[in-house]
């Protein structure tokens, strides 16, 4: 798969961690910083992967911020993206059953690398279950208010 990655100075030592083990199981991976501890605003990186998204360029996206609650607001800002915020094997499978999710996020200061391994790898392995979901994850970018 084409995952791309991004993550803040709260996300960065995760995502240090996570693009090797990508890497290792076999997956390309599009990393789209940040590149270091610096502070950084997560808005501008999560921009990426949802372009990545949106574009094609990639299949899946993973974003992290320190709680990863900024960076999946700021992704879900964007139509077509549907990012889940992630603290369970359980939450991994279901935001892949009933939402599609196609964006996984992190919160990197509350997240051990052991953890992330087994969201990643439910996240990816995880299909849709489609059906009435289907009908439901399209309301979610044609609702207007
Ligand atoms: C940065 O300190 C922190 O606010 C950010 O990484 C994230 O947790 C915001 O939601």
């Amino acid at each position: 798969m084409r995952i791309s990655i991004a993550a803040d100075h709260g996300g960065f030592a995760l995502k240090q961690q996570i693009v090797p083990f990508l890497k290792e199981l076999g997956h390309t991976v599009l990393d789209r910083g940040t590149n270091s501890e610096s502070s950084v605003d997560y808005p501008d990186y999560a921009i990426f992967v949802v372009r990545d998204i949106v574009s094609g360029e990639a299949e899946r996206g993973i974003v992290m911020c320190g709680t990863g609650l900024g960076i999946s607001m700021a992704a879900n800002r964007h139509k077509g993206v549907r990012a889940a915020l992630v603290q369970s094997g359980e939450y991994a499978k279901l935001s892949r059953e009933h939402n599609d999710a196609n964006v996984l996020a992190m919160g990197g200061r509350f997240t051990s690398l052991d953890s992330a391994k087994e969201f990643i790898t439910i996240f990816l392995e995880t299909p849709f279950e489609g059906d009435r979901h289907v009908r439901r994850i399209k309301k979610i970018d044609t609702t207007e208010i």
